[in-house]
């Protein structure tokens, strides 16, 4: 499973990205305003420090507004995907975009029936919400699991995000799921790394390392 970020704090991702282990970024309109600052010169940062996929999301909700904006937004650079709503009009415009080969993130997605849709519309990624859904009584992993089904089934090319990750059990929840990635909050990904019983080993080691050079002397 590849991991993105999904952020768009600069520091957050250059700390990141240096453990070798971030394939991507997404944002949206919520991360990129809560930096306060201009919304392109944010994604041309970004692409400076990750080279994978890039996900930038357009605020027009036709599909002219879209595809206008995601033309814009796609000559920043080859690694930049669009980010669009799963509406009808956000399909027509996913359509129109995926022929063109510009690579797309369909975004909101929480049911099968609507992951169906963004696959058959050509979307390169498709963005399932496991916090949210959950929020609401929903079974994320499960929706996960029978999105990964259908595009197996029908030999789809596109690939989920599980996204909204709230915690570290959405991450191993969406691996065992059959999610292509998962994007994490930065504080989610540093949390990762983390158990109790490693660090009291690192301890008990050191403790023990010291100990025996003092025998030594
Ligand atoms: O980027 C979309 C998604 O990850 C947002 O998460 O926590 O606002 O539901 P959240």
């Amino acid at each position: 499973m590849q991991i993105f970020i999904d952020t768009a704090n600069l520091e957050h991702i250059k700390k990141a990205a240096e453990t070798g282990l971030v394939d991507g970024v997404t944002t949206n309109p919520t991360l990129i305003a809560k930096e306060g600052k201009d919304f392109e010169e944010v994604i041309n940062e970004i692409i400076k420090i990750v080279p994978g996929p890039v996900s930038a999301e357009v605020i027009s909700l036709n599909a002219e507004g879209m595809i206008k904006e995601a033309e814009e937004l796609s000559k920043i650079a080859p690694n930049v995907v669009i980010k669009i709503p799963m509406t009808m009009e956000g399909m027509r415009a996913v359509k129109h975009l995926s022929k063109k080969g510009i690579k797309t993130n369909v975004t909101l997605v929480f049911s099968e029936n609507q992951a169906l849709l963004a696959a058959k519309a050509g979307a390169t990624y498709i963005s399932v919400f496991m916090g949210r859904l959950d929020d609401r009584g929903g079974a994320s992993e499960k929706v996960i699991s029978n999105i990964r089904n259908i595009l197996d089934t029908y030999n789809f090319s596109s690939k989920i995000i599980a996204a909204s990750i709230r915690h570290p059990r959405h991450v191993f929840e969406a691996a065992i799921a059959g999610a292509h990635v998962a994007t994490i909050p930065y504080g989610v990904f540093t949390n990762l790394f983390d158990h109790p019983l490693t660090s009291e080993g690192i301890d008990k080691f050191l403790k023990d390392w010291e100990g025996f050079q003092k025998k030594l002397k």
